[in-house]
C-alpha cells in the first residue's frame, strides 16, 4: 500500500497540504477498509506499530475514532487525554513532551489548544505529526472524513452547492472544510453566519486566491434553497477572548425540521462535525437530510486509511 504514492512518512497539519489526487487516493483505500470491516474486525496491516495519542484538548470523536482505527489495524497505542495532561505536564514545556512522545511512539497524533502546535511539533519530532486540531486553525483529518461523506453521499465533490453555517471564525472544523473546497470545484460557497463569527482573513485570502464562488450571507434561510451540502458547527464558546461577544451570539442560528421543509431541497444533506449544541433540532436527526451520525462514522475508515498510507 502506498507505493509511490507520497503518503508514506508525511506529516498532516493543513487539508492545503494535499492536492485531489492523494485524496482520492486515500478515500478509494477508506472504501476498502470500510467493507472489509463488514467482513471482519481486525485488518492487521500496522502489526508491531504504535500510536502516540497526544490530547491536550478534550475530545471524544477524534480521539476515540484515532484509538479505534489504530486498533482495527492492529496498531498499540500509548497517550492521554486533556484531563490526564494537565497533571502530568508538570511544567513540560510541549517540546519535550513531543520528544519523549518520539522515542516511543511511531506516529504522533496531537490536539493541542495553540495554533501551530502540530506544525512546531513536526519540526522537533523524527516520526509523522498527524493534526487532530490546533486552536482555531486546522484539523484535517476532520476535513478529511467530511470530504470523504461528500464524496459517499453525492459521489462527487465538484459542482454541488455548499453552505457552511455557524462559527466560521474560531471554528477549526468549519475553516478546514471551506479550505478543503479550494482543492476542489464547487459550484458555490455561502458562508454564513452573524457578523461577529465570519471567516477569518487568512481563510478568506485562500478563496480568493483560487477563484472560489463564495458569498458571505447572515440568513440561512435566504440561500437554503440553494444548497446540496449543510454544514452546519457550533459556536466555539471556549475559544472567545470575552465571554459577553459569546452571549451576543449564543443561539443565533438553529435548523429546525420547519425550517427545512419550508425552504430545502429534498437532496440536501447536512454535516455537523459534532459536538452540536442546539445548532441542529433533534427532530432533524431521523430525517434523510441527516448525514452527521454517518459522517462520524465514516471517521474510522479514513482515519485507518491515513495511518496506513503514512505507515507505508
Ligand atoms: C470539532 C473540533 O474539535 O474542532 N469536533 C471534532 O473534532 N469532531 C468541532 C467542535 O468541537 O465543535
Amino acid at each position: 500500500m502506498g507505493s509511490g504514492s507520497g503518503w508514506k512518512g508525511r506529516d498532516v497539519i493543513s487539508i492545503l497540504d494535499f492536492d485531489r489526487d492523494s485524496l482520492e487516493q486515500l478515500f478509494e483505500v477508506a472504501d476498502k477498509f470500510s467493507s472489509l470491516l463488514r467482513e471482519r474486525g481486525r485488518i492487521p496491516l500496522l502489526e508491531g506499530y504504535i500510536v502516540a495519542l497526544a490530547f491536550f484538548e478534550p475530545s471524544t470523536r477524534t480521539r476515540l475514532s484515532f484509538e479505534t482505527a489504530a486498533k482495527r489495524l492492529g496498531a498499540d497505542t500509548i497517550g492521554f487525554t486533556s484531563e490526564e495532561a494537565i497533571s502530568i505536564a508538570k511544567g513540560e514545556t510541549l517540546a519535550d513532551t513531543i520528544r519523549m512522545l518520539d522515542s516511543y511512539a511511531d506516529m504522533i497524533v496531537l490536539r493541542h489548544r495553540y495554533e501551530g502546535a502540530a506544525l512546531y511539533a513536526a519540526e522537533i519530532a523524527e516520526h509523522p505529526v498527524i493534526n487532530a486540531g490546533d486552536g482555531k486553525q486546522h484539523h484535517p483529518t476532520q476535513a478529511m472524513l467530511d470530504l470523504y461523506t461528500v464524496r459517499k453521499l453525492f459521489g462527487t465533490i465538484d459542482g454541488l452547492t455548499y453552505g457552511v453555517l455557524g462559527d466560521l471564525r474560531y471554528g477549526r472544523a468549519a475553516s478546514s472544510f471551506i479550505l478543503a473546497l479550494t482543492i476542489y470545484r464547487p459550484r458555490m460557497i455561502y458562508l454564513i453566519s452573524p457578523p461577529l463569527l465570519r471567516v477569518r482573513p487568512e481563510v478568506r485570502m485562500v478563496l480568493d486566491e483560487r477563484g472560489m464562488r463564495y458569498r458571505e450571507v447572515e440568513s440561512l434561510e435566504e440561500v437554503l434553497g440553494e444548497l446540496d451540502v449543510l454544514y452546519v458547527t457550533r459556536i466555539q464558546r471556549e475559544r472567545f477572548p470575552d465571554q459577553r461577544e459569546y452571549e451576543k451570539v449564543r443561539g443565533s442560528y438553529r435548523v429546525t425540521l420547519e425550517l427545512l421543509e419550508q425552504h430545502a431541497r429534498r437532496e440536501l444533506r447536512i454535516l455537523h462535525p459534532l459536538p452540536r449544541v442546539d445548532e441542529i433540532a433533534p427532530e432533524v436527526d431521523g430525517t434523510p437530510y441527516a448525514a452527521y451520525f454517518e459522517q462520524a462514522r465514516n471517521g474510522v475508515p479514513v482515519r485507518m486509511a491515513l495511518l496506513a498510507l503514512i505507515a507505508g
